[in-house]
Parts: structure tokens; sequence; C-alpha cells
């Protein structure tokens, strides 16, 4: 053993996402040569172990082919070839052969037995006769066993995505058994699992043509499809399943379905809206008059057949009662869902034959309208986990209150990556920032929602990387305490799925697909108008070019993989961001063909044109991708996702409004506008351009914009006042099309200090256009060591980047989440739950410094993130205050009764941000100098993410996401 841990430093161990490697690629001293060309594993199990684990071993097996060439073989019949190494899995309890090892004492269980789902690997010597050495993996229940394979599956290089994803396999020349135990279990979350949902047309098409139904037609949800979905939920560690609703009979599509969940060792689930395992299509079929009130006796039978027909099968019993096709019911109130829930429980006893109810996993789904009933003072028995649902977009909405965390049933969540309904559908691809859930979770764990996550998943396979994510979490949250866990962990993904060569890259595009995406989602786009400013700060422009910067680097990444990884990386990775960014060409450039059009631009024309070819491109993405492989992925790229106009899904992708411009201009054919402003000179009243200082950001330059308003061509010129302003170009000829930007740069060492004019003169087409441009030739002091300095009359700085954090008596301070929220990064309690609602003493302090040359009473713009009031006892509030003044509480969610939206909703969770501006009482106004801004976060829900201080309180423009962050002193 003294050996090993220098030796362990050479060898190359595993690369998965399993926390303890138990299996290297290189000999190691007392290790085991598990396998290689011509060697493979016998994998031994006692045939009365679980079918579930007899089958996961033969897929071990497999795996072992996958790897290494050479297929191991499973044997339950106690005969072994005598010069295979030996793997011994099972399931304490049920496996003969485990049970000897560990009361003959060479196998020490103690850290698992009698816990959920737990495993522990280890290498025994003379485990059993014959055999002098052995890699054993036991259970402590059937899926501890699973889980246990699975891990050593994943640690020899298959991926969980092997199948949905078509992630190679990482082949090697021979894999050995690590002398170590290794202990894992039990999961975080009890239950975790997810829900396949919406799922027409993409997963439904896709469906129909690779799994139909046999003879009779109809939808395919058989149980071969449900075997890809349970050996992909079992290798991820998950255990729990809700099946397609729509259209989807889970028990009767196929009535193999039910036994092979049990047989895989699936926990099944039915919807929120589909109580004691029966779909919503079955309640149509079979019991049309869906009214408690009015034909209960139906309803009843209806209910308990359910219970008598999953009842020799693991499944978590949805409870409660909704109206038809997952709507409110017209006639139940408190009072009689009360009834609908005593008569579940009775039934269940009865059936099951059990009548402890704290033995009968349970939900009861307070979704929707349902949160209303419980809210009015309904009595939900303590047995019953209460899962508590998102917003449908990602944000809590409620979560146990301090009362609510000793029930016996405990609570849940019932999470959403995708959705149909207000305000919008989004099911088309990947519209997810992993840090987002992470900050949700974690607050979900902190909360003691521990005995369910389920997330609804639409399709299931664009949104690999959020289900990876959350089933990881779910699985074993210890990994996931600190923020930067989120980019931690996305590395580790993309080394198991791509390789390390480009994993460090592929985490840097995902977590900059996650910030672009948190702004809006697909379907929230439109170009009329457009979300971004089209003036202001080039919003639009500058949103479009970090897309685009994102696809090129996800386009680098591809170039450079062999062929076998491309198809993975393109449908996870690449996918997401060309297609992404095609839609955001297509939105942002057919607003600026608006804009450019009022101003006679010929080039919106060629704006027009590009709008045009990016959708013809958006549909040779989509083809593209039902070309992978032979077509394996047909149809999963059917979703409408151009042209949306209200919550529904359109029944085309169409193109948004494009203007054209033609003839001439009467103001002749020189058009100039200048950065920040949408007038077009000659023609108007001429604006001043906005202000440059040496400290404005590089990400905010000036610029004079040149282009043509009719047909034929000109020769311009641009001439400054002074020698120490320089424009480029300063001269040149346009025709038609062009439009071009001339940037101005200053030589602040030669330009006269303090305040001045800079003026440039123009000419062109016969035409003079004069144009001033305010300079402020400032130097900040050098006792001035770490802040944000302003330029242009604001200041603007992301949550990441305070001057100092204080800690609280309480012991909470606060945490960065990187890449987080919309711009850059959140700001976040290390603590997230507390006895009382925190206060202005009670809570840390954030300070945020900035310096400032201007003068004037500041308005403020505090930008957090989306949330809600997740305990009604205590709101979600955080409070600021400038330089010590009386600090100011927003409360910026309205306090309602759950099952109810704040107002405002619509308009935050679009936006994915609580925005709140005032003006703020500084007494005197704000002078030359260094300045403060304070900020506590009263409640664990808050997440700070940017704060602008308009110092002259009219500076600052109106934009989606408000101006990029100022220029910084003392930060890396
Ligand atoms: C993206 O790549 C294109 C083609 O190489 C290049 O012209 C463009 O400047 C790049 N854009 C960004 C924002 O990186």
């Amino acid at each position: 053993m003294k050996l090993l841990f220098p030796l362990l430093a050479l060898v190359s161990l595993a690369s998965a996402l399993v926390k303890t490697p138990t299996v290297a690629f290189e000999e190691v001293d007392g290790g085991l040569k598990l396998g290689g060309a011509g060697i493979a594993p016998a994998i031994r199990l006692d045939s009365k172990d679980s079918p579930g684990v007899i089958r996961a071993a033969q897929d071990l097996a497999v795996d072992f082919e996958r790897i290494t060439g050479t297929k191991g073989s499973v044997n339950t019949d106690g005969k072994t070839e005598s010069n295979a190494a030996v793997i011994i899995v099972g399931t304490i309890g049920k496996s003969t052969l485990i049970d000897n090892l560990v009361s003959s004492g060479k196998l020490d269980v103690s850290a698992i037995q009698g816990k959920w789902e737990s495993f522990v690997s280890a290498l025994i010597e003379d485990p059993i006769q014959g055999v002098s050495k052995a890699l054993v993996i036991a259970g402590s229940d059937r899926r501890g066993a699973i889980f246990g394979i699975y891990d050593l599956s994943e640690q020899i290089g298959v991926s969980p995505w092997w199948w949905w994803a078509d992630v190679t396999f990482k082949t090697k020349p021979a894999i050995y058994a690590l002398p170590k135990v290794a202990v894992s279990g039990p999961p975080s979350i009890k239950y975790r699992g997810i829900f396949l949902n919406d799922e027409q047309p993409a997963l439904t098409n896709w469906v129909n043509q690779f799994y139909p139904r046999a003879s009779t037609g109809g939808p395919g949800f058989n149980a071969n499809f449900h075997a890809r979905v349970f050996e992909l939920l079992l290798r991820l560690k998950a255990n729990y399943f809700w099946p397609t609703m729509w259209d989807g009979q889970f028990y009767l599509d196929d009535t193999k379905n039910g036994p092979l969940a049990e047989e895989y060792g699936i926990v099944m689930g039915t919807s929120h809206t589909e109580p004691l395992a029966r779909s919503t299509k079955e309640q149509s079929r079979f019991c049309p008059n869906w009214d408690w009130s009015r034909n209960q006796n139906n309803v009843k039978n209806f209910m308990k057949d359910g219970v008598t027909r999953s009842k020799n099968w693991e499944t978590l019993y949805t409870l409660g009662m909704r109206g038809n096709g997952d709507e409110a019911s017209p006639t139940l109130n408190a009072q009689s869902l009360e009834a609908v829930i005593a008569y579940q429980q009775s039934t269940l006893q009865s059936v099951l034959g059990q009548n402890d109810l704290s033995k009968i996993p349970q939900m009861w789904c307070l979704y929707k309208e349902v949160g209303n009933y419980f809210a009015t003072g309904m009595k939900v028995p303590d047995t019953i986990t209460l899962l508590w649902a998102d917003d449908n977009v990602g944000n809590m909405m409620r979560l146990p209150t301090a009362s609510e965390r000793n029930r016996v049933g405990g609570a849940g969540v019932y999470y959403h990556f995708d959705y149909v309904g207000s305000p919008r559908n989004y099911k088309w691809i990947n519209s997810i920032q992993l840090s987002k859930t992470w900050e949700q979770m974690n607050l979900a764990y902190e909360r003691s929602a521990r005995n369910i996550w389920i997330v609804n998943v639409g399709d299931l396979k664009p949104l690999e990387l959020p289900i990876n994510h959350f089933l990881d979490m779910a699985y074993d949250i210890t990994a996931f305490k600190s923020p930067s866990s989120t980019d931690e962990w996305l590395k580790t993904w993309a080394t198991r799925e791509f390789g390390s060569s480009v994993s460090a890259r592929t985490q840097e595009a995902m977590a900059t697909y996650g910030k672009l995406i948190i702004r809006r989602k697909y379907e929230q786009l439109n170009n009329q108008p457009y979300a971004h400013s089209v003036t202001n700060f080039d919003e639009a422009l500058r949103v479009l070019d970090e897309w685009t910067a994102l696809a090129n680097k996800t386009q680098a990444i591809y170039d450079s993989l062999d062929a076998a990884t491309k198809p993975s990386f393109f449908e996870i990775v690449h996918h997401p961001a060309i297609a992404g960014k095609t839609v955001q060409e297509i939105y942002a450039k057919a607003a600026l063909n608006q804009l450019y059009a009022r101003q006679k631009r010929q080039s919106a024309n060629k704006l027009a044109a590009d709008v045009r070819a990016a959708f013809t491109r958006d549909q040779d993405i989509t083809k593209q991708y039902h070309a992978l492989l032979g077509g394996k992925w047909n149809h999963m790229m059917d979703q409408i996702h151009l042209g949306y106009n209200n919550w529904q899904d359109p029944g085309s992708n169409t193109l948004p409004g494009l203007a054209s411009v033609s003839g001439t201009d009467g103001n002749g054919l020189m058009g100039i506008s200048v950065q920040g402003s949408d007038a077009s000179l000659p023609g108007g009243s001429v604006p001043t351009m906005n202000a440059l200082t040496p400290y404005t950001g590089s990400w905010d330059r000036r610029y004079i914009n040149l282009y043509v308003r009719g047909s034929g061509s000109y020769t311009y010129n641009i001439k400054a006042n002074v020698d120490y302003v320089t424009v480029n170009p300063s001269s040149g000829t346009l025709s038609n099309q062009d439009d071009i930007k001339a940037y101005i740069s200053i030589d602040w060492t030669r330009a006269p200090k303090g305040a001045s004019t800079a003026t440039f003169t123009i000419t062109g087409a016969s035409k003079t256009v004069t144009l001033s441009l305010p300079l402020s030739n400032v130097e900040v002091p050098s006792t001035f060591t770490k802040g944000h300095i302003e330029s242009a009359g604001y200041v603007s700085m992301e949550a990441g980047h305070p001057f100092s954090l204080s800690t609280a008596s309480n012991g909470a301070t606060y945490q960065v989440i990187p890449n987080y929220g919309r711009t850059h990064s959140g700001l976040v309690l290390t603590t997230r739950t507390f006895p009382s609602a925190l206060t202005t003493s009670t809570a840390p302090k954030a300070s945020y410094k900035f310096y400032t040359f201007s003068t004037g009473s500041p308005r403020i713009t505090i930008y957090v993130s989306m949330m809600f009031n997740t305990d009604p006892t205590q709101r979600a509030s955080y409070a600021y205050s400038i330089d010590g003044g009386n600090p100011v509480t927003v409360s910026p969610v309205q306090v309602t009764t759950l099952g109810n939206m704040p107002s405002g909703w619509d308009a935050a969770v679009n936006q994915q941000a609580w925005v709140h501006t005032a003006n703020v009482n500084v007494n005197g106004g704000l002078k030359v100098g260094e300045h403060t801004v304070d900020f506590w976060a009263l409640a664990g829900e808050v997440v700070l993410q940017k704060i602008v201080v308009d110092v002259k309180g009219n500076a600052v423009g109106s934009s989606y996401m408000g101006p990029g962050e100022s220029t910084m002193v003392g930060f890396e």
C-alpha cells in the first residue's frame, strides 16, 4: 500500500464525473487487470439477484467490449472460466456471493448497509475459492448495485450518453482495478428524474419513425423506446420517470412498459396532473366525466384500478386531482380535495396491503391553481411529499418554510427545462443557464426540498447538458457546494464527452452560451420591437457579436475534433451555438433593418438580404441535424421556433417584417449617424455625441457612421478640428449598400486637461455636416485604488466586482457566482436560510466603490435575478444606499396567494431579472470624488447581478441590459 500514492501519480486515471476513481489504464501495484485485448472480466452474480442488476451487468460486459474490443461474460451459475478477471456484483441480502464476503469479514459494507441506493466497490483477495483477487461491487439495494455497475462503465470510458448523444467510446488497451475502496451514496435527493413532456412534434415524429407501435399504428412510445430512456437514467444514476402524457398512455401503449420499468429498476410516476398511475389520456378514455363531485364512484374506481395495475411495480404515486387535461377543475375545492386525497391514501393502503403510509411513496404537486387550496388552509397528510413547482421558467415560487421542514414525506421540486404555456412556449433547443440551475437547486436543497427532484425535459434530446447537470447535483450535491462548481463540472463533463484537449474551451463556450441564452429565450424574440436597443450602447450589435464570437469558437473546436467525436459535439455544443446565433442574427438584423430603412440607408436592403439568408441557414442547420449519422435524429428539430406572437407556437417558421429602401433621400446621398442616436444627417437636428473620457470602456467606441441614401456614389472626407483627435477611415468613396463606421480615437496625452470639445466636419455629396464630441480629459487620483470609474455620466458595476464584502454576526457573507445571470456574475448570500427575515443590521453588506467626475442628482438601476418570495413569512427583499444614506428597501415581488403570479411577472420572467430604477436622495447631489453603493441581500433568494449609477440622473439611455461595465482599477 505504501507504493500506491507515488504510483498513482503516474497512472492515467479514468476521467469520469465520479468522485473516487477505482480504475486506471496502466498497471498498478496490487491492482487487477480487468480487461484488454483478448482479456475480459467474468462478471459473477447470484441468479436470485434482481433482474435489473443482472441486466445492468450485461451492459457492463458489452461496455468492456466497446472499450477494449473483448466482451466480458455474465455468469450466474457459479462456474467461472479459470483465466478471466473476476468482477463480483450483487445486492446485500439478495446475493449469496456478497453476503458470504460480508460474513467472512472480507467485505466491509457497514458504510452502506441499510442505506438507500448506495454501493461499495473494493478489490478483494481470495473472495471465493479458486479466485485470488476480484473487484467486488456491492449495492445496499438493487439500484445501489446498478449504479455501482454503471459507475464502472463510466470510468472505463462509456458515457451515459453513448447512445442518446453519440458520445464515442474511449478505447483503451488495458483496464486495471485499483487496490482501493470506494463508497458512493446515499444520493442527496431520494427520487431524481425526468418528465418527457410537450413531445409533439419533435420527439413524437422521431418515435414514430424509429419506434413505431406494432401494427396498430399510433404512438410508438413502446418498451424498446423506454429501454433506451431507462438505461440512460440509470447510467446517470437517476431513478424516477414521468412518461409522456400529451398522447401517451405508458401502461397501455405497450403492456411491456410497466414490467420493463420494474425490471430495469426505475420508479415510475405520472405527471402532477395524473393521480394514481393513470395517464390523462386514460382519464378521457375511461372516465370522461372527470368530476369528483358529480361522478365520484367512477372516478374512485378509475383511480383504484391504477393502483391495482401498478401494485407489483415500484411506483411513486401522484396524489390529488385537477380538472380535465392539465387544467384547473371548475368544481374542486380545498374540502373536496381533502376527500380525494383521503380516498387515495386509503386505496393505496388497501390495494398495496400496507397500512403504514410513510412506507408508500406519494407526492402531491402544488402546481398552478392547486397551490391555492393549500394556501387557503387545506390539510395535507404528513406522509405525502409536497412537490413545489417553479414558475415554469426555472424560478422556484415556493419552498418549505421552517414549519414545513419536518414533514414525514418531506418536500420536492418540480422544475422546468422546457415548457408549453404562458408567457411563451420554449421547447426548441437548450435554453438553460447551468449556473442558474445551480443557484435554484442549491436554494431548494438548503430549504430541505430533498425527497424528489423532477425536471420537465421536453423531448429529452436537445437538453442533454442541463439534464446531466441537474441529475448530478441531485445525486451528490456535496460536489456542488461552491458557486464555481458549475464551471468545474462543465469541464469534467466536457473531458468525459469530448476529451481533455477541448474541455477548457468547451467549458468556456457553454458558460458563455448560458449567459447569452438566459437574457431572453428564443421564442421571446421578435423585432416589433426587438428587446435590445438598436441605438443605445450599440446593444443589438454587441449582443449579436457575442453570439457570433461564440459560434466562431464552437466552430473552431468542432473543426479540431476527429470525425468520431464530431457528432456528439455538434449535438450538444455546436448546434445550439450556431442555431442560436442564427436566430439572434435574424431578429437583431431585422430590428436594425427597420431603423436603417427609416434613415433611408441603402444598407437596410443588405440587412434584409442577410436576414433572409439567415432564415435559410436556420433551415439548413435543421437539415444538418436531421442528417447526422444517417438520419438517426431525424425530426428532433421539427419544432417551429421563429415568428412567435403569443404563448403558443406558430404554424410555421416565419420571417419578421423587413423593410426595403429605394429612391434617393431628399436630404442628399450622404447619410450620417453617430453612436447612440437614431438621427440621420443631414436633415433633422444634430445630436451631440456621447462624451468620451480616458476611462470610457473599450466596448463603448465612438464612431461616425456613413452610408448611402439613394443610388449612386459619393466621396466623403472627415476632418477633426484638433490634431490629437483622429478618425479612421477619414476619407473614402461609398456607393449603394456601403455602410462604414469611422472610429474616433483620442491621444489623451496631448488633449487639454478637463473639458473640451472636438468638432468634426464631414463633407460629401455636396453637403457638409458638423458634429461635436465632448471630451473630458480627467485622471483618477492615485488614492483611488479599487473600484469603478465613471465615464459619460454613469458608472456600471457588475455584481462580481465588489469593493468589499462584510461578514454578518450570523456568519453569513456573500459569494460570487461566476458566469451567472445576463451579463457577468451573481452575488448571493453564502447561507440562504435564516430563522427570521434579515435586516440591514443582520445581513452582511456588499460595497461597490466608484469615482465620479460628473456631478448631479443620481439615479440608480439595480438588476437582481428573477425570483419569488419562496417563504411567505420572509419577503425576498434587498436594500441599498449611496454614501451611507438611509438604506432603501426594495421588495420586487408582490405578495400573492400561492398559485397566483405576482404583478410584473411576465416582463420579469421574459428578461429573467427584476429591474429597479429610482432617484436617490444624496444631500447636495453627488460631487466629484469617491463614492460607495452599499447593498444588502435581505433574503436567500436575492442574487444581485449589476448596479448602474446614472450620476446626472439623465445620462443613461434606455436599453435591455444597461450599459456595459465601467473601467475598473484594483481588480484582476
Ligand atoms: C467570426 O468569424 C468570422 C469568420 O472568420 C470573422 O469574420 C468574424 O470577425 C468573427 N466574429 C467574431 C465576433 O469573433
